[in-house]
């Protein structure tokens, strides 16, 4: 049977320790960088919600606690806010705030990988299909990447992964997808494999760090032994559920920003900036003049 229950869940991986960005990540979780004026996890949030997600499901780890105070009221500050009359301040704290009871946290005691994150979230999510969104990966596009593949998956049901092609020289840094026939608008995936040696890819399409699951995947994980780097991936677990259950492909054709990159993360923000009204005529002109200067 092909499983089209409505996803109503998402996944936050969030206990990564953000090694590449030290010292910024010494005190202060990567998720909760900044991209412009919001915290990298805020997009990712808003991504899931606009796809229609009812329930954010974030695996922490120690030190992240204030990623669980960012989705909380602030009550001094709103009360300071109140008083100085600051309600364009007020409001835009109302909107970010997610419903009472609609969020929930659990923590990956140890960083054993992305497969064992995602199985630490088993008893919050039950038995219902759920998305996980990975925090790196920010998006740009008329069309959120998420809301594109729930309504593939309303097509397909099963599972949906989003990929993008990436230049073969790059393949290795990520999990690759062998491309078949058409499933609806996607694609059915014949194949997976996490971070491929040199010219072994299937293609050039790889997981962007969206997906739609099926929850025989905890029974899955559990058991799931380490594989690249030594981690237990999530890559090789679907590889197993691919055996029971189909897995589709959604070409995602934004934009992508890897957050958990310098480069990634500077491109967000400068990608963002510009594309903000607010923001843009204070930036456009000074950033050719500093790039015509840097020639
Ligand atoms: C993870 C996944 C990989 C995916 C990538 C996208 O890898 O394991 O399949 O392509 O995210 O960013 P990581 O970036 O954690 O090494």
């Amino acid at each position: 049977m092909t499983d089209k229950r409505k996803v109503r869940k998402a996944v936050f991986p969030v206990a990564g320790l953000g090694t590449r960005f030290l010292p910024a990540t010494k005190a202060v979780p990567k998720e909760m960088l900044t991209v412009v004026d919001k915290p990298v996890i805020q997009y990712v949030v808003d991504e899931a919600l606009d796809a229609g997600i009812e329930h954010l499901i974030f695996v922490t780890g120690r030190n992240k606690g204030v990623i669980e105070d960012y989705f909380d009221i602030q009550t001094e500050l709103e009360q300071t806010l109140k008083e100085r009359n600051k309600n364009a301040e007020l409001t835009l704290l109302a909107e970010i705030l997610p419903k009472a009871g609609t969020t929930s946290f659990t923590r990956q005691q140890a960083p054993l990988g992305l497969g064992h994150a995602v199985w630490c979230a088993r008893d919050i999510v039950g038995d219902e299909p759920f998305a996980v969104l990975l925090p790196d990966m920010i998006m740009r596009s008329e069309k959120g990447c998420l809301k594109g593949m729930v309504e593939l998956y309303e097509q397909s049901g099963g599972n949906v992964l989003a990929v993008e092609e990436c230049a073969p020289e790059q393949a290795h840094k990520y999990g690759i997808v062998g491309v078949g026939d058409a499933v609806g608008d996607g694609f059915k995936i014949t194949a997976m494999v996490e971070k491929p040696p040199a010219g072994t890819a299937p293609s050039n399409f790889f997981i962007n760090g969206r997906y739609i699951l099926q929850p025989e995947i905890f029974g899955i994980l559990e058991t799931q032994e380490r594989g690249a780097g030594n981690e237990i991936q999530l890559t090789d677990g679907m590889l197993k559920l691919a055996k029971q259950q189909q897995f589709a492909g959604y070409h995602f054709r934004g934009e992508t920003y890897d957050c958990g990159m310098k480069e990634g993360f500077i491109l967000a923000n400068v990608a963002f900036a510009l594309s903000r009204g607010d923001i843009r005529p204070g930036v456009e002109d000074q950033l050719k003049a500093l790039m015509a200067a840097l020639k």
